[in-house]
């Protein structure tokens, strides 16, 4: 396999995780390069459950070298917690195979409580954030006023700079009626935590570029989904990083040219989690997967929102990326119904769109444009050989990949690894 960014194409929970363990067979390097634990990977082996927040999925695979690179925003405590639970189910995480970028930024105590405070301020008009302080750590990041990884394995520099941070978010938060924070227990927390990852943390890019000369294997794990990427996506109800492929060279330090591949990661439906606009959203879809107990978010619980494939976003989504080949999954939640609709355009004010009006408000306003195709009335959860499938259920994903302007490499028939078929 050459190297590889596998993106989202839709707005996340795409079925990412899943994809990406499977592609792990044969890569030797997997890298998230943008977001934090507001992502939720899920990935089942062998009956046992995983679900990956800033880990990269690659961590179930023996021998495959996972990387948070510096594009990611990284809560010390958060990630501790998830090393230590994932040996708790048996799974290595040592230096040998988990290298933290030095670069990156961290997300702290103070970042979470002002995610909540602003959410709670904004009212009706709230986005809907999973609360992990990922906007405020990228706004910091961006207005230059970051803590990162190297500062934390420094403790004299890091308690310097972390006493003049809490000073000013105590401030702020005082204005959301929200209690201070403690310095010395805040500061003595992200310490201990510091010190369980310092064995992981080094130069990324270094390690990277060694990597691209050995010709080593990489996928590249993108987060969220291009719908909630912070400049192309529904602004302002996205994401505070670049979820599309040009993130993940930005957040890896790996330069275009040695990216071979995009593979784009879609539902056979779409969902959304979160406020903001979603034209193909329908409630009856919604009620029926939530009734097969599916479509519940994995970081946060909440039931996702469900509609009908949008091929205008795909489409776009192909455009941003530049996807070469798309992975549909989630096939089987289609598997009972009569006829299922594709959205080809939008209608907004009598015309006629091919792709998504940036301005989140025309696009609320978007009518969906569907076509129907007859459903195939079978289970597909057991079928390994495209040759085996429903015939209606190849014309739906060939349907759903030419409308997105793509080719089909990979449909997905269930949750775990064996029910995944390579075209
Ligand atoms: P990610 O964030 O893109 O990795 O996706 P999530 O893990 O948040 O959500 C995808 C959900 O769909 C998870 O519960 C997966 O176990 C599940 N999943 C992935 N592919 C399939 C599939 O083909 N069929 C079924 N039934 N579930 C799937
Ligand atoms: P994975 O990687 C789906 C959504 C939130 C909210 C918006 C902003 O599992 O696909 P944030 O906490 O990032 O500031 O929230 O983005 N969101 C996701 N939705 N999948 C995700 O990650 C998401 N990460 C963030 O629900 O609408
Ligand atoms: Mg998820």
């Amino acid at each position: 396999m050459a190297n590889t960014i596998l993106i989202g194409a839709q707005w996340g929970d795409e079925g990412k995780g899943k994809i990406i363990d499977f592609l792990t067979e044969t890569a030797e390097i997997v890298v998230r390069s943008q977001g934090g634990n507001n992502a939720g990977h899920t990935v089942i082996v062998g009956g046992t459950k995983y679900v990956l927040h800033l880990i990269p999925s690659g961590i179930l695979r023996p021998g495959t070298k996972c990387v948070i690179g510096n594009g990611v925003v990284l809560d010390p405590i958060a990630v501790a917690g998830e090393i230590d639970g994932l040996t708790a189910k048996g799974v290595s995480v040592t230096p040998e195979n988990l290298l933290i970028s030095d670069a990156a930024h961290l997300v702290l105590p103070y970042h979470r409580h002002l995610d909540e405070a602003r959410e709670i301020a904004k009212g009706a008009g709230k986005i809907g954030t999973t609360k992990r302080g990922i906007g405020p750590a990228y706004g910091d990041k961006i207005a230059r006023v970051g803590l990162r990884m190297a500062d934390l394995l420094n403790p004299a520099v890091f308690s310097e700079k972390l006493a003049t941070r809490v000073a000013e978010n105590n401030e702020t938060l005082a204005r959301y009626g929200i209690a201070p924070l403690d310095f010395e227990q805040t500061l003595a927390q992200l310490l201990a935590a510091g010190k369980s990852l310092a064995p992981f943390v080094g130069n990324t890019v270094v390690f990277l570029h060694k990597s691209v000369r050995e010709k080593k294997h990489m996928l590249f794990e993108g987060a969220q989904g291009t719908f909630l990427d912070i400049d192309h996506g529904t602004y302002p109800y996205v994401t505070s990083s670049n979820t599309t492929a040009g993130g993940a060279c930005t957040g890896s330090g790996v330069p275009p040219h040695h990216i071979d591949s995009v593979l784009g990661v879609m539902k056979a439906y779409t969902t959304r989690v979160g406020e903001g606009p979603f034209p193909t959203e329908d409630e009856g879809l919604g009620d029926m997967l939530h009734g097969m107990g599916r479509e519940f978010g994995s970081t946060t619980g909440r039931a996702r929102r469900c509609g009908w494939f949008d091929a205008v976003a795909v489409r776009y989504a192909g455009m941003i990326n530049g996807i070469d080949t798309l992975a549909v999954t989630n096939l089987d939640g289609l598997d009972s119904l009569a006829s299922v609709k594709i959205c080809t355009h939008y209608r907004l004010n009598g015309a006629l769109l091919e792709t998504p009006p940036m301005d989140y408000a025309q696009l609320a306003a978007c009518e969906p444009v569907y076509i129907e195709m007859p459903g195939w009335l079978t289970p597909t959860d057991q079928i390994r050989d495209w040759n085996l499938m429903p015939e209606r259920a190849k014309d739906y994903l060939l349907k759903i990949c030419d409308l997105s302007g793509a080719k089909l490499s990979i449909a997905s028939v269930g949750p775990n690894r064996e029910q995944t078929i390579l075209l």
